[in-house]
């Protein structure tokens, strides 16, 4: 039996960091407000010119690095995105042209801030049927050009990001279960209106109702996080680490109060990242791996919920 591992995480974040201060002079908000009712503090802005692809070759160099594959062995490329440089070709592609990994498979999905699980989910899948041996998974986002900011109630919460992990075959796993769920009932709750066959706007912008967003987000993840550990035999309080997607430290707090952990267990980025939504786990998961917090054998549940809406976890043993 064939399972896959991550091999090894890397992540990038632009240089310009934007406080809470500066946007009490953009909108009608204070640091006291964004700080109390979403846990962010400051959060990574792309310069102008650089794009998700740009990021994204970033995280992925450094994820490639750390796990000793060279760029040109990569197999695989699932990569998470709201945010493509271009309609087509997709940025899977465009990173494989920079990698130099010619001819293997290369696609972007656009599942919100559900892309990077969903796209880990597919990359597993691919691992352990043996049709991928070095597979690359993305989640990479610039929101700061599909964030209005004139609009206070999203201008203080989405940013800029990219993080990926190398996947590789393994005797044991690694991932161990992944969860994916989508319900397109609740669209106008949080979409972005701008494509191409509805009509293209030269100023896309996020348009979020938050507080229905944050109850159904609660509920999903809830749910989703229960189902993991149901298919894996285990009881609350069984993990070393929970890595959720970084929207709104409350949907954090309440998601870990759901698993019974302790917030020492979490890893939270939320204050230093804001959301970068398909690129917040992968980016979370890098710092704790970074910092020594995760450790080899630990186990994991990542999951994310986002705009569609879609969600989705995955139980890794790191
Ligand atoms: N500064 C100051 N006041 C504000 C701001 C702001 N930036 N934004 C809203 N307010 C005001 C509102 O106008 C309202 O005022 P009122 O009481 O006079 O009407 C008051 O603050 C409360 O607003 P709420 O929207 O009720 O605030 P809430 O506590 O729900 O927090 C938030 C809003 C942070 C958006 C929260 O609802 C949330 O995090 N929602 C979920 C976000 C999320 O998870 N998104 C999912 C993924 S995103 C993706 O897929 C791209």
């Amino acid at each position: 039996m064939i399972y896959s591992r991550i091999a090894a995480t890397g992540a990038y974040l632009p240089e310009r960091v934007l406080t809470n201060a500066e946007l009490e002079k953009l909108v009608d908000t204070t640091d006291e407000w964004i700080r109390t009712r979403t846990g962010i503090e400051r959060r990574h802005i792309a310069a102008a010119g650089e794009t998700t692809v740009d990021l994204a070759e970033r995280a992925a160099r450094r994820a490639l690095d750390a796990a000793g594959v060279a760029p040109g062995e990569v197999d695989f490329i699932a990569f998470g995105t709201t945010t493509p440089d271009l309609i087509f070709p997709n940025c899977g592609v465009l990173l494989q042209e920079r990698l130099g990994c010619y001819g293997v498979p290369a696609f972007s999905l656009e599942t919100a801030c559900s892309g990077f699980m969903y796209a880990l989910s597919i990359a597993d899948k691919y691992v352990r049927c043996g049709d991928a041996k070095r597979a690359l998974v993305v989640g990479a986002e610039t929101l700061s050009r599909i964030t209005d900011w004139k609009d206070r109630a999203t201008a203080v919460l989405f940013a800029d990001g990219a993080g990926a992990v190398v996947l590789e075959p393994a005797a044991a796993p690694g991932v161990l279960s992944t969860h994916l769920h989508a319900d397109g009932r609740h669209q106008e709750l949080l979409y972005c209106g701008s494509g191409v066959s509805k009509g293209l706007s030269l100023s896309p912008a996020i348009t979020m109702a938050g507080k229905e967003v944050f109850k159904i987000a609660v509920s999903k993840l809830g749910s989703v996080v229960d189902e993991t550990l149901s298919a894996n035999g285990l009881e609350r309080g069984a993990l070393d680490w929970l890595v959720p997607h970084q929207a709104n430290i409350r949907i954090i707090q309440a998601t870990a109060t759901k698993l019974a952990m302790p917030m020492e267990r979490v890893i939270v980025t939320v204050q230093d990242h804001g959301n970068t939504s398909a690129a917040s786990v992968p980016l979370a998961l890098d710092v704790g791996v970074r910092d020594g917090r995760i450790k080899r054998g630990d186990l994991l549940l990542l999951e994310a919920f986002g705009g569609g809406f879609t969600w989705g976890s995955a139980l890794v043993r790191y």
